[in-house]
């Protein structure tokens, strides 16, 4: 039966073409429509228009009818990077911050990652399975409707598989789009500390071919930072997954700009993250790519550290994407909404700029352009229907305010 969203106000994000991706100065158009209902069958978009179309419509007999009542009707946020799986909070950390230690100060120290990884080790895939369920069906109340999920806090071969298998159950069970990405080269695990290279046999020669074999993850990632992983590593890992064809989204310029784009880019690398210290080589690397650079606001908000510059990466005609980062040590929020409101209010990018970088760029950002992140006839029934609200910008703008009423994933209400 055909379901139809009536009396919308505002139809946001709507596409007749799909497109790959908006950059640069496109960056700056919304396409919407006031007035407006969208019809879908089966969980796929089949009509979208104005009310005063679908009125002339006579055949809406067998359709179910759902009133938006004057709500605004956007398309699922895609989060294109979280780390949702993980056994613990990491608070007292937080706490330590407050105190004065830095983020490199407390990994230093044995905590960050590797706190993470000994929590997880130790809990059983049943319950990583339950907390990552519940986390996620937050995020679904928050309009996510596609999200990329990594292991990494696993660090040994048996531990990142089940992080692994935890994904493909939750893929199994849930409405949302998800993607799996293998981060085994998060961090340097104890027992390899004078001995990175022997780890990156590990990642490379073990867990790897295992994670294909099992058909665990759709993307490889690696943590491309002074103190963690080096562009050699970054590398022979990329080099290896293609062969495996795996694709990549690599962990670059968090901290420092040490070649990684640029590495990432030239290995065909489907998006670059983080993104918070750029230099001049990084956005020449990529100009003419088919890189998506995504920057993780929350996680500067929470880490204080500074926001990607993303006015100057639209400047120079290039896309941008915006994506949580949900994990316990830098970023615990997976609030999109929050995403976007800090993308215009610290980073001053414009309500239509934000809505396309957490929309359609992040979609591409998780192969998924061709299937969400618009409004799409053929794309997925994946949105949400805001309460009564005078424009778009105020999402971005009331900060703090859930204004989401309904949430439709597959064509189905999510309650
Ligand atoms: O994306 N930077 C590397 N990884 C995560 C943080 C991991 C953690 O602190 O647990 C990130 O910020
Ligand atoms: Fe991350």
């Amino acid at each position: 039966m055909k379901t139809v969203i009536k009396n919308i106000s505002e139809l946001i994000q709507t596409e007749n073409i799909p497109r790959k991706w908006v950059a640069g100065k496109d960056m700056s158009k919304l396409s919407t429509i006031k007035d407006a209902f969208v019809e879908y069958e089966n969980g796929i978009i089949t009509s979208f228009g104005s009310m005063s179309y679908w009125n002339g419509i006579e055949d809406w007999n067998n359709t179910e009818i759902i009133d938006a009542e004057g709500g605004m009707v956007f398309p699922s946020y895609c989060d294109s990077h979280t780390h949702l799986v993980f056994a613990a909070s990491r608070e007292g950390e937080f706490v330590d911050r407050i105190n004065g230690l830095s983020y490199e100060e407390i990994a230093n120290r044995g905590g960050g990652i590797l706190n993470s990884a000994e929590k997880l080790q130790n809990a059983t895939e049943d319950e990583l399975y339950e907390s990552a369920f519940s986390r996620l069906n937050n995020l679904i109340q928050m309009g996510t409707g596609a999200i990329e999920i990594k292991s990494g806090y696993g660090l040994t071969l048996d531990a990142e598989l089940k992080m692994l298998r935890v994904i493909k159950r939750l893929k199994e069970n849930t409405e949302v789009s998800i993607k799996a990405t293998f981060l085994g080269a998060h961090a340097l695990p104890k027992e390899y500390k004078d001995n990175k290279e022997g780890y990156m046999n590990l990642v490379i020669d073990e867990m790897l071919p295992q994670v294909a074999e099992e058909k665990l993850a759709d993307y490889v990632d690696i943590f491309c930072e002074k103190g963690y992983f080096k562009v050699e590593d970054t590398i022979r890992l990329l080099e290896a997954a293609s062969k495996l064809g795996i694709q990549a989204k690599t962990h670059v310029n968090q901290f420092n700009s040490i070649g990684g784009v640029e590495a990432s880019v030239k290995l065909g690398a489907l998006s670059v993250d983080h993104l918070e210290e750029m230099e001049e080589q990084d956005f020449e690397a990529l100009k003419n790519s088919d890189c998506m650079p995504t920057i993780l606001p929350s996680c500067s908000f929470f880490l204080g550290i500074p926001y990607g510059p993303a006015v100057k990466m639209m400047e120079k005609g290039l896309p941008v994407a915006l994506a949580t980062d949900y994990n316990p040590g830098s970023t615990p929020s997976g609030n999109m909404n929050f995403v976007a409101s800090l993308g215009c209010i610290q980073m001053k990018m414009t309500p239509e700029q934000v809505i396309n970088a957490t929309t359609i760029n992040t979609a591409y950002a998780m192969g998924l352009e061709k299937k969400l992140g618009s409004i799409c006839i053929g794309k997925k029934a994946n949105l949400f229907i805001t309460k009564k609200i005078s424009s778009y910008s105020y999402l971005p703008y009331s900060f703090g305010e859930n204004v989401i009423e309904k949430v439709v994933l597959n064509g189905k209400i999510i309650v």
